[in-house]
């Protein structure tokens, strides 16, 4: 077990990626904290899958664009389990639309959820550890789109790029108090945030096509690396990003 007698927040995680990383934390020992901003009922589901094998959980609402809920989720997961050792910022959405028509109102809840809800969860565990005087992790979930243009998407890669940035100061400032700071960038991952795509067969073949390894990711293959960074064998590890995308970020084929 490489998560024993740790406690790890993990946001967004009722469901895909980040309900992968909860649950395989539960199998490596972790306290569990589920962080939903709506369902209860797939949030109270995870817990009790990890409380299925032995570990311990609990799940708290909150919406990471908030600062308040932010301060209530770490309030929560200190008075359960002493402290926090690890923060998976996973929490994330994104809209569709051409560049000349995004609104102002899907350019804030983007970048509000994906990048302000990093930096202010990234900052109450700072805060935290720093107090404590202990050491820990932050993982923050960004995406191969804080490199890669995606058209039609541009707030969602801004808000990445952003977090990019953010890891990469964070390194530096936060590295004399003992904490690592990394990201992992998904590439196509099977989850419901891309249902549209999972729907329309054309597109998923042709995305396939450009997937060296000819499938799509699964959240266990994003959990298997956040175990890993979460983990002690990662103590010289900060300040950098870490691909599972199956090769899509480097495919390049010519007819
Ligand atoms: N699936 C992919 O292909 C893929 C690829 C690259 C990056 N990612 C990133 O992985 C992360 C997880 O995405 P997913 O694929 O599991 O999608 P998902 O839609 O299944 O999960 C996103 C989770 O975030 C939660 N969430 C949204 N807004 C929130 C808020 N304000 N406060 C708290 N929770 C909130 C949702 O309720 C949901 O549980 C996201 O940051 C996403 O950008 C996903």
């Amino acid at each position: 077990m490489k998560l024993k007698n740790k406690t790890a927040i993990i946001t967004g995680s009722s469901q895909g990626i980040g309900r992968g990383i909860a649950e395989r934390f539960a199998q490596e020992g972790a306290n569990v904290v589920v962080n939903y901003i709506g369902n209860m009922e797939m949030a109270n589901e995870v817990v009790q899958n990890a409380q299925n094998i032995g570990a311990n959980a609990i799940a708290v609402q909150g919406d990471v664009s908030k600062v308040a809920d932010i301060e209530n989720l770490f309030a929560n997961a200190i008075s359960s389990f002493g402290q926090v050792d690890i923060l998976i910022n996973n929490a994330g959405v994104e809209r569709h639309a051409p560049f000349w028509e995004v609104t102002e109102k899907d350019y804030d809840f983007v970048m509000n959820v994906n990048t302000k809800g990093t930096f202010f969860c990234a900052q109450a565990m700072a805060k935290h550890l720093i107090e404590t005087k202990r050491r820990g992790k932050i993982v923050n979930i960004s995406s191969v789109h804080e490199d890669l243009p995606f058209p039609n998407f541009t707030a969602y890669c801004v808000s990445k790029g952003g977090i990019k940035m953010l890891t990469r100061n964070l390194a530096v400032e936060l590295g004399q108090y003992g904490i690592n700071v990394n990201n992992i960038a998904p590439g196509a991952i099977e989850t419901p945030i891309n249902k549209n795509l999972l729907n329309n067969p054309n597109k998923l073949n042709y995305l396939l096509g450009q997937i060296p390894l000819k499938r799509l990711g699964q959240p266990e293959d994003v959990a298997g690396l956040a175990v890993f960074l979460s983990s002690d064998e990662a103590d010289y590890v900060t300040g950098s990003t870490f691909f599972v995308d199956g090769g899509l970020t480097w495919f390049y084929e010519e007819q």
